[in-house]
């Protein structure tokens, strides 16, 4: 059975650069032979966490839509921007929210996430996958060591949609070989 993972980013930006590199990854990964999912959180729209909400209305429907789609992939492929060094709002909420999701559906527990950012910066944004690394460690996920930063990203990808530097693409491929090698057998896979 091939691999199934899941792409998203952290942006909804009309041009965003993290689209583009989850994209990107869409591509290697499907190359590599994993049936892939890309997503957009701009699908899935939710209000910001608040506990008296979910006390009184439960969690959102997208939320639980949200974390059923997580626990029906072996992997997850996050593209984020770098908001002042961190987590951009749009990601964390929604990961907070699929963290309040009923505890049957398993949504982080076994989920093999890798990162990547993109920012016309010169670190690519890698100052955030700190942040997220240790938010996503935190409701258990496992995430593999291997990270993709694209600097520059505004000329970053080439007329195939991958990095065009050589360097970048193989911290892109690297990455998600390190995703597909690092899945929890028998998670969403059956
Ligand atoms: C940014 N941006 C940014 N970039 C960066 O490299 N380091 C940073 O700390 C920040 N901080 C930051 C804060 C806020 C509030 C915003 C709105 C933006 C710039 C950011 O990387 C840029 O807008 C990217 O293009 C956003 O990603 P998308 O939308 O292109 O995927």
């Amino acid at each position: 059975m091939p691999a199934k993972v899941l792409l998203l980013a952290g942006s909804v930006r009309s041009g965003s650069f993290n689209v583009s590199l989850a994209q990107a990854a869409n591509k290697v990964l499907a190359e590599m032979g994993a049936e892939t999912t890309m997503i957009s959180l701009g699908d899935y729209p939710l209000p910001l966490v608040d506990e008296d909400l979910k006390s009184e209305k439960g969690v959102p429907e997208n939320a639980v839509r949200l974390a059923r789609l997580f626990a029906a992939h072996d992997g997850l492929f996050i593209a984020s921007p770098e908001y002042n060094s961190s987590i951009p709002p749009l990601l964390k909420n929604a990961i907070d929210w699929v963290s309040l999701a009923p505890k049957d559906i398993k949504a982080y527990a076994g989920l093999t996430v890798a990162l990547g950012a993109a920012s016309n910066g010169a670190l690519g944004g890698i100052r955030g996958l700190y942040h997220l690394r240790s938010v996503l460690m935190n409701v258990g996920a496992q995430i593999v060591t291997e990270q993709a930063g694209i600097s520059r990203a505004a000329t970053a990808f080439g007329e195939d949609g991958l990095p065009a530097d050589e360097r970048q693409l193989k911290m892109l491929q690297n990455t998600c070989r390190s995703l597909l090698e690092n899945l929890t057998e028998g998670r969403a896979r059956s």
